[in-house]
């Protein structure tokens, strides 16, 4: 098939980067993202996108109204689509059988019998989403119900970028990875989506698998980076009583080949929409195929996660003299990461919750994030303020709570915010992204995480 026109629904973190890089790179290939939200079609037609994402903006500016286009979902966009991503939100589910840990599938469902009536046959179905394993099966009943004999073949197609870097990892992707029904029809299905990716990624990185397999590997390759976090985490409570430097651990650990260096950063803990989401779903999985302890052992990855969260909390509130209560507390970053606005499942909520828990008052400081922190942190009991100038926030603070390494946040003049802040001053660094020799040379006491603290009394 030449695939002339592509249709995503969900022009959300996934569908709208992704779908904007496609059409840059397919000129020939009419693109259309829609949404049920307006709100955010609008966004997207604005000169402010919903998204924060290095390169973003440029991508959308040469696309749009060429061969991009956001708009409301209607039957009308459905009808000529050789091609429907569906890229749709998958939370973990808040109801019912499975409540906390399998995976909202509404979205998805909706999203496919909304496609049936409209879809041409033959048009290709492709999961963005990421999924419990075997839903193409699921998908692929609701389209094919037997009233009619048209196919829609269904690929799963998952997505790996991470945010803040979404823009580079969709132009030089390690893998693409495109699973198919082993038949005939699937096969070409699969084939006709190599080609679009074709047309920019480089065939040995286009890897083809079954629908199943293609599925697993999603929530595997998650489950692994997070469990590698955790892994590091683990370490760094150790290395605190036994002054370890974790820092130097990861640097030893990661030179070895067969480790690698990369996702061996310590750290107050991983957030995003997707690590605890994924886990969770994957050791569902496994409890509801009888696999219960190796649903456990994918679980505990989360459970170090939240251990490691509070733990750092605990840390802050013990080096404050056991009290924050009335104490103003400066929080650096609210993002999951850096060169993101997304908010979703921060660490830095949880941290805020119990320093509020604990009557401080907290300031929040973040460069792309506040509006997000205020809508996550709405009703939230407590002295919360919101600063996007990291030197008010730190003004009469007792201490700094750095969560999100933003470069911002290096660039300060610590001397300055030193002398504007209450004594003894501190820093709590989850991220052991500053300087800390440098900070506690000025004045300040450090606590890094897996690190011996720098204390001056
Ligand atoms: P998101 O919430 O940012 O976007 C989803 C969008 O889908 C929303 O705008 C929502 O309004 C829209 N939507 C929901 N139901 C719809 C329907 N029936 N018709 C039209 N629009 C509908 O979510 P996201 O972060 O883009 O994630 C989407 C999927 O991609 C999830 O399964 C996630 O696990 C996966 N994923 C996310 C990332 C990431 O970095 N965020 C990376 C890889 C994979
Ligand atoms: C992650 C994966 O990296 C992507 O491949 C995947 O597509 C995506 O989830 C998804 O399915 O949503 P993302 O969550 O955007 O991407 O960002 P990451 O860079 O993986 O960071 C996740 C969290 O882990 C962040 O809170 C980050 O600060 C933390 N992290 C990361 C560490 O604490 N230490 C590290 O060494 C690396």
């Amino acid at each position: 098939m030449n695939v002339r026109k592509i249709l995503c629904i969900g022009a959300g973190y996934v569908g709208g980067p992704t779908m904007a890089v496609i059409a840059d790179k397919c000129p020939d290939i009419r693109v259309e993202v829609v949404d049920i939200s307006p709100e955010r079609i609008a966004q997207w037609n604005s000169e402010r996108l919903p998204v924060y994402e290095p390169g973003l903006d440029e991508v959308v500016r040469r696309c749009r109204g060429r061969n991009l286009f956001f708009q409301v979902a209607s039957p009308e966009a459905v009808a000529d689509a050789d091609v429907v991503f569906v890229s749709v939100n998958t939370p973990t589910k808040a109801f019912g059988e499975g409540a906390g840990m399998a995976p909202d599938l509404q979205y998805w469902e909706l999203a496919a019998r909304f496609l049936k009536p409209h879809l041409r046959d033959g048009a290709i179905i492709v999961e963005k989403s990421t999924v419990p394993v075997r839903t193409a099966e699921a998908i692929s009943r609701i389209l094919h119900d037997g009233q009619s004999d048209r196919h829609f073949p269904v690929l799963s197609n998952p997505e790996f970028l991470a945010e803040g870097t979404a823009i580079r990892d969709l132009m030089e992707p390690d893998r693409v990875l495109i699973g198919c029904e082993e038949d005939d029809r699937g096969r070409a299905a699969a084939q006709a989506l190599a080609d679009v990716y074709r047309q920019w990624v480089p065939e040995e990185r286009i890897l083809l698998s079954n629908v199943w397999s293609s599925e697993l590997s999603k929530l595997t390759a998650n489950a692994f980076l997070a469990q590698r976090i955790s892994s590091i985490n683990s370490i760094s409570a150790l290395c605190e009583v036994t002054h370890a430097d974790v820092t130097q651990i990861s640097r030893a650990i990661g030179t070895d080949g067969r480790i690698g260096p990369r996702f061996l950063e310590a750290g107050v803990g991983f957030g995003g929409s997707c690590f605890r989401k994924d886990i969770l779903n994957l050791a569902y999985i496994c409890q509801q195929q009888g696999l219960a302890e190796v649903g456990a052992y994918w679980k505990s990855v989360v459970d170090m996660n939240d251990y490691q969260i509070s733990r750092f909390t605990r840390n802050v509130v013990a080096r404050q003299f056991n009290t924050v209560a009335g104490k103003r507390l400066a929080l650096f970053g609210f993002a999951f990461k850096p060169g993101t606005n997304d908010t979703r499942d921060s660490p830095a909520f949880y941290v805020v919750k119990k320093l509020l828990e604990e009557r401080a008052h907290v300031v929040i400081t973040d460069p792309q994030a506040l509006e997000h922190a205020a809508y996550d942190l709405r009703g939230m009991e407590g002295e919360l303020q919101f600063e996007p100038d990291p030197y008010a926030a730190a003004a009469g603070s007792h201490a700094i709570v750095l969560v999100t390494h933003w470069e911002e946040f290096r660039a300060l003049d610590y001397q300055r915010i030193f002398d504007s802040m209450e004594k003894p001053a501190s820093v709590f660094d989850g991220r052991n992204w500053l300087d800390a020799p440098a900070l506690h040379e000025i004045g300040f006491n450090v606590y890094p995480l897996g690190k011996t603290a720098l204390v001056h009394y």
